[in-house]
C-alpha cells in the first residue's frame, strides 16, 4: 500500500474512549507573565529557561496537526501569551487554517496588559472574541490580586480590543474575602459595556502562598446571591468551552458559570492543551501527559506526530478530581495554572 493512501485514515478525528470529540486545543505559548496572581502563581515564579521552548514554527506545525485532525477552536494563553516575543507571527500563519475554513475560531485569553499594543493587529489576523482575565474594578485590590498589574493599563487595553471590534468577555475568579463583594458590580459594568462575564471557582492547582480554602468561594452561593436582586435566565449559549450562562433578564447581558468543583462538567470535555515544551496534557486536572516535542523534532514528516496524538487521545481520563476542602491540604495537580493556561 502506498503511503498517501493511509492519509486519509490518518486524518481521522481525534476520539477520546468516552467517545468525545477532541475539537478545542488550548496553547500555552510560554509559562511566563508579567502578573503573579495570588491563586495563579506563587510570587517567585521559577520559569523555564527560554532553550527548552518550542519555536513558534513548531508550535504552528502541532496546531496545524490538530486542525488537520478536527479541532476547530484554537485558544493561545501562557502565562500570558502577549509577552511571548514575535507571537504575532504565531496568529498570523494560524490565521491560515480560519481563511480555509478548516478552523472555526482563533482566540486568546490575556490578562490585557498589552492589548493596547497588539488589538489592531490581532483583528487583522482573524481573532473576533477574546477573553480578558480581570477580578476586579478597584486599582488597589487589582494590584494586589496581580502582585503587579496596573488595573489602568488593562482597562486601557480592554478598550482598544473594542474600538477594533472584538467582542470581550471578562473572566474573573471568585475569591473569598476579596471580590465577593465586587460581583455584581462586575457584571453591572461588563454588560454596561455590552461584554459577557464568566465567572470561575478557584481550582487547587500548584503550591501558592494562600490556603486555597480561604480562597473558595463556590459558585452555587454567588449565583444565589445574583438571584436575590436579578432575574436569570438559563441560556442555551456554548462557545465550546466549559461555562453554562444566564442571561441577566434587567441587563440583557450573560453571565458565564465555570464550576469544576460545584458541578463538573468533563463529561462534555472536547480539549486538550499543549504547553510551550510541547508536553500535552490531556486533561487539566491530572498529571498524565504526552510528550509531542520528540515527535514534532524527529522527523519532518507527520505521521509520528500524528501517532504521538492518537496515542496520547486514547489516554484521555474521564475527568479531574478536585476537591478543596481542609482535609486536602495539597494541592489536585502540582503544576501551576500558567503551564497550561488554564
Ligand atoms: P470560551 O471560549 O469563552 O468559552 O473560553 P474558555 O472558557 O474555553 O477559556 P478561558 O481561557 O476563558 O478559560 C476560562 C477558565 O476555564 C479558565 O480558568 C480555565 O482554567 C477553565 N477551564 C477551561 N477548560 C477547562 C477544563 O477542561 N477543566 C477545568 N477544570 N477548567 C477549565
Ligand atoms: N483557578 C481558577 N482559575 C485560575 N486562573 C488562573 N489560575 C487559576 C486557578 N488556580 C484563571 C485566570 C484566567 C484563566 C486562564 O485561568 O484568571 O482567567
Ligand atoms: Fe498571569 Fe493569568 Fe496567572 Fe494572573 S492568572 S499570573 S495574569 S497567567
Amino acid at each position: 500500500m502506498l503511503l498517501q493512501d493511509l492519509k486519509p485514515l490518518t486524518r481521522a478525528p481525534l476520539i477520546d474512549p468516552f467517545g468525545r470529540k477532541i475539537s478545542y486545543l488550548r496553547i500555552s505559548v510560554t509559562d511566563r507573565c508579567d502578573f503573579r496572581c495570588v491563586y495563579c502563581m506563587s510570587e517567585h515564579m521559577q520559569f523555564l529557561p527560554r532553550q527548552e521552548l518550542l519555536t513558534l514554527e513548531e508550535l504552528d506545525r502541532i496546531a496545524s496537526a490538530f486542525v488537520a485532525r478536527g479541532t476547530r477552536k484554537l485558544r493561545l494563553t501562557g502565562g500570558e501569551p502577549l509577552v511571548r516575543r514575535d507571537i504575532m507571527q504565531l496568529f498570523r500563519t494560524l490565521s491560515r487554517h480560519l481563511e480555509t475554513g478548516a478552523l472555526e475560531e482563533l482566540t486568546l485569553t490575556t490578562n490585557g496588559s498589552l492589548l493596547s499594543k497588539y488589538a489592531q493587529e490581532l483583528a487583522d489576523y482573524g481573532v473576533k472574541r477574546i477573553n480578558v482575565s480581570l477580578d476586579t474594578l478597584d486599582p488597589d485590590k487589582f494590584r494586589e490580586i496581580t502582585r503587579r498589574g496596573d488595573l489602568k493599563v488593562v482597562l486601557d487595553g480592554i478598550a482598544a480590543a473594542r474600538r477594533v471590534g472584538m467582542r470581550v468577555k471578562i473572566n474573573a475568579v471568585a475569591l473569598k474575602g476579596v471580590n465577593d463583594d465586587e460581583i455584581e458590580q462586575l457584571m453591572l459594568w461588563s454588560h454596561g459595556l455590552g461584554m459577557d462575564l464568566t465567572l470561575i471557582e478557584v481550582m487547587p492547582m500548584g503550591e501558592i502562598e494562600a490556603g486555597r480554602v480561604d480562597q473558595y468561594l463556590p459558585l452555587s452561593v454567588v449565583r444565589s446571591r445574583l438571584m436575590d436582586r436579578y432575574t436569570l435566565i438559563d441560556d442555551p449559549y456554548r462557545t465550546g468551552g466549559p461555562a453554562r450562562y444566564v442571561r441577566v433578564k434587567e441587563t440583557g447581558g450573560l453571565v458565564g458559570f465555570i464550576t469544576p468543583l460545584t458541578h463538573n462538567f468533563c463529561e462534555s470535555c472536547n480539549r486538550v492543551r499543549l504547553t510551550c515544551t510541547g508536553t500535552l496534557y490531556m486533561c487539566l486536572g491530572q498529571e498524565d501527559a504526552a510528550d509531542l516535542r520528540a515527535a514534532v523534532r524527529g522527523s519532518m514528516d507527520d505521521t509520528a506526530l500524528f501517532q504521538a496524538m492518537d496515542e496520547a487521545i486514547a489516554r484521555k481520563p474521564k475527568g479531574h478530581d478536585f476537591i478543596i476542602d481542609r482535609r486536602q491540604s495539597k494541592p489536585a495537580v502540582g503544576r501551576h495554572m500558567s503551564v497550561t493556561g488554564g
